[in-house]
């Protein structure tokens, strides 16, 4: 069997080698016939006028400089119509290269699926890797090649807005959804329906300074390769084909003139063969970060760092000639960016048949293919996370006769989209999102009144609609009360100081409350936000971030228990602002706190607790899952051996459930401080109500090794603790083991 399958590798590897080299041969034998000034409009894109994601340059002549093959690749052209009038002129073109068309395809395309931070609060990579498969599968029908996804930056600070577009603040946990992210679009790129990825931002983003976007990043080396560049690599042992540089300063360097990180670390020691396309603007902004002196310079830095595509700086376009001539810029590194680029195209397809993904036929059908709708649903019900469900509120019974809802997004369609959604044009998005409203109408039977009050807008003072609201309340036997952000307070340039819940909307939470009835809260938004009032008095809270075109029905699933929930945070939900960056995994410090009291002389804040309002790995279900019986094949090992730790997971309840298991490890003495735990294993498990299972987990070497203060990756002998979780505060299970080395 063994044989079988080493020949079945070597055969493939074999095959792909020897397509490589004819596209090679290709490349170079085009390359040979363009003209410096085709070769560096390859290097050039363009936004097209759909849906800015960006500060746009006005440029009437876009069309005459595709003829002149001056562009070689557009963004925000969206629908097959329009990617094809542009191809068109491409193809009038003296060497009639295809154009590349890239898009924001961060959560779905005509169907949009959860923010991927929502994505991620489901841990479960098969439901993530599908939403991907079906947005590269809609998009690459309108002509898309390529999507700006998946962002992989690790961030511990929700005042960032750009929290929503990632997987959260943990590593490995990213590093598995970057994983299956690349594998959903990628699929097999050169099929109809995969689009190349691109990994951002490279790298650091996640980490500005206050959580302000486009703020300056400054780290350790063991931090970066510890924590941020994992989910890079693991992007890149996916196969990403792109990888876009990041907008940030990075240790006093621009990361889009950082020759390190994109010549030396990326396509040097990874040996990563795509190209690096710059962030919108980032390689002008080097005159701004005050690194060089005009958009010339820029140029230079640039393509001399390892950038190969300039997204709407213009620089690369009015610079790069100039500079090749007066010597300063060696043909080498334009034709090494040009063949990365031209290999992509060749790849896909495009000089087979440049209108292949552009497909008017495809795109009807694609676009209306009611399954994906299905898989929406499916997939934002696994992302809501249960946070509180006192006397068992949740789930709402069928037969309540009057149900209230009440709050400023219940029917708000649109909303439930979140930032970063693709918006087609000529699409009424009124009609193609389902409203939490329409989702609570499509469950419930005849025989429950469903009753709406406003009760405030989102943000602002104004109270004037609290009275309608109890008054509707008092008539209920239930109040489900919708409240949160609007969807555009979380995103690219959203960062808050101030994330707690805006406007009155926790006042008129409190409002209704008083009326004694149970009142069951939905918290919309695209980081975690801070609702002390709400989560301590309110029984019921389920967190459900911005979900996409069925968010109502999904929504509704849960609420009715149709779905058990089984979300957990990828995010640590503070207390306040003022603990922020929070995360699960720090250092213990010399002075930790022995206790959430304790403040004289320790690492404490002498106004506020340490502990965060909801752990990350947090998240409750209908039932409850007893852990039990954990077995250690041996309690030491060399770092050529394994340890199997197997334990018993139990469904309690009286409803089948899923749990995400969690595996952290500490290294309890280390020639570098380590963190208090580190996640190391997940498993989702569905257990039917009173069924048990044997999970297992095997402990090797990796999982014990760290960047040591060499930045080697090894692992240290020692003690090292073992706990297996229902979160990363709820640990139930605990062992301690050895590795001799
Ligand atoms: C800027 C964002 O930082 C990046 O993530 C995005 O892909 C580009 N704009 C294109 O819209």
């Amino acid at each position: 069997m063994k044989k079988i399958t080493t020949t079945i590798l070597l055969l493939a590897y074999f095959i792909s080698f020897s397509q490589q080299k004819k596209i090679d041969q290709k490349v170079d034998i085009l390359l040979k016939q363009m003209t410096l000034k085709e070769k560096i409009g390859q290097l050039n894109q363009y936004t097209g006028n759909n849906q800015a994601t960006g500060p746009i340059t006005i440029n009437p002549n876009k069309e005459v400089e595709i003829k002149d093959g001056l562009i070689g690749s557009m963004l925000n052209v969206i629908g097959a119509k329009y990617t094809r009038q542009y191809q068109e002129l491409a193809m009038q073109s003296r060497l009639k290269i295809p154009l590349l068309f890239g898009q924001d395809v961060i959560h779905g395309f005509k169907t949009t699926f959860p923010i991927p931070l929502a994505e991620a609060a489901s841990w479960d990579m098969e439901a993530i890797g599908l939403s991907a498969r079906i947005a590269a599968t809609e998009a690459s029908a309108c002509g898309i090649h390529w999507t700006f996804a998946p962002m992989v930056d690790i961030a511990r600070d929700p005042r960032w807005g750009r929290v929503m577009e990632g997987a959260g603040e943990d590593t490995f946990l990213g590093s598995k959804i970057a994983y299956a992210r690349v594998k959903g679009f990628q699929a097999k790129l050169g099929d109809v329906n995969s689009v190349m990825a691109c990994v951002k931002h490279f790298v650091g983003y996640g980490a500005v300074v206050g959580g302000r976007d486009y703020n300056s990043v400054d780290m350790s080396d063991r931090m970066l390769w510890e924590t941020y560049l994992p989910p890079f690599k693991s992007a890149l042992d996916a196969g990403a084909a792109t990888f876009m540089n990041s907008f940030n300063d990075f240790n006093g360097v621009p990361a889009t003139g950082n020759k390190y990180l994109q010549r030396e670390l990326l396509k040097g020691k990874w040996n990563f063969q795509g190209f690096v396309v710059s962030d919108w603007g980032s390689i002008g902004e080097m005159v701004n970060h005050g690194f060089v002196k005009d958009n010339k310079e820029a140029a230079l830095v640039a393509i001399t760092a390892g950038s190969d595509m300039d997204m709407e700086s213009n620089a690369y376009r009015f610079n790069l000639a100039q500079l090749v001539e007066e010597g300063k810029v060696d043909i080498v590194l334009i034709d090494d960016a040009v063949k990365r680029i031209l290999r992509k195209k060749f790849e896909l397809g495009l000089f087979d048949d440049p209108f292949k993904y552009s497909n008017l036929k495809r795109e009807e059908k694609e676009l209306n293919d009611l399954n994906y709708r299905k898989a929406a649903r499916e997939v934002a019900a696994k992302c809501i996370v249960l946070l509180k469900n006192e006397n068992n509120v949740l789930p709402l019974s069928k037969g309540i006769k009057k149900i209230a809802f009440i709050g400023p997004l219940v029917k708000e369609h649109k909303q439930n989209m979140g930032f970063w959604a693709v918006e087609l044009p000529e699409i009424n998005y009124d009609k193609q999102v389902v409203s939490q409203w329409e989702g609570l109408q499509n469950k419930v039977g005849k025989n429950t009144q469903l009753l709406y009050a406003k009760g405030c807008e989102v943000q602002g003072n104004d109270k004037s609609g609290f009275e309608e609201a109890v008054a509707v309340a008092n008539q209920a036997d239930v109040v489900i009360l919708s409240i949160g952000e609007r969807w555009n307070m979380t995103g690219e340039a959203k960062s808050r100081s101030n994330i707690h819940i805006p406007g009155v909307q926790e006042e008129l939470v409190k409002a209704i409350q008083a009326t004694g009835k149970p009142v069951v809260v939905l918290i919309n938004g695209g980081r975690p936000l801070i609702f002390n009032d709400t989560a301590d008095s309110v029984p019921a809270i389920l967190y459900t971030w911005w979900l996409g075109s069925e968010a109502g029905n999904a929504i509704a699933d849960v609420l009715f228990g149709d779905y058990n929930p089984s979300g957990k945070l990828p995010m640590t939900f503070p207390r306040e602002e003022g603990q922020l960056p929070i995360y699960y995994n720090h250092f213990n410090t010399g002075r930790p706190a022995p206790n959430e009291t304790a403040t004289n002389y320790v690492s404490a804040y002498i106004d506020l607790k340490n502990s965060p309002k909801f752990p990350f790995g947090y998240g409750l279900s209908y039932t409850t899952f007893n852990y039990s019986d954990m077995k250690l094949s041996k309690n030491k090992m060399s770092n050529s051996d394994t340890i199997e730790v197997s334990f018993n997971l139990t469904n309690q309840g009286k409803v089948a459930g899923d749990e995400v298991v969690q595996l952290y490890l500490r290294d309890k003495v280390g020639t570098v401080v380590r963190p208090i735990k580190e996640l190391k294993g997940f498993e989702k498990i569905k257990l039917n109500a009173g069924e048990t299972k044997v999970v297992k987990f095997v402990i090797d070497n990796q999982m014990l090794s760290f960047y040591n203060e060499k930045l080697e990756f090894e692992s240290e002998s020692g003690d090292f603790d073992l706990m297996i979780g229902a979160s990363s505060e709820d640990i139930r299970l605990k062992a301690t083991f050895e590795l001799i080395k």
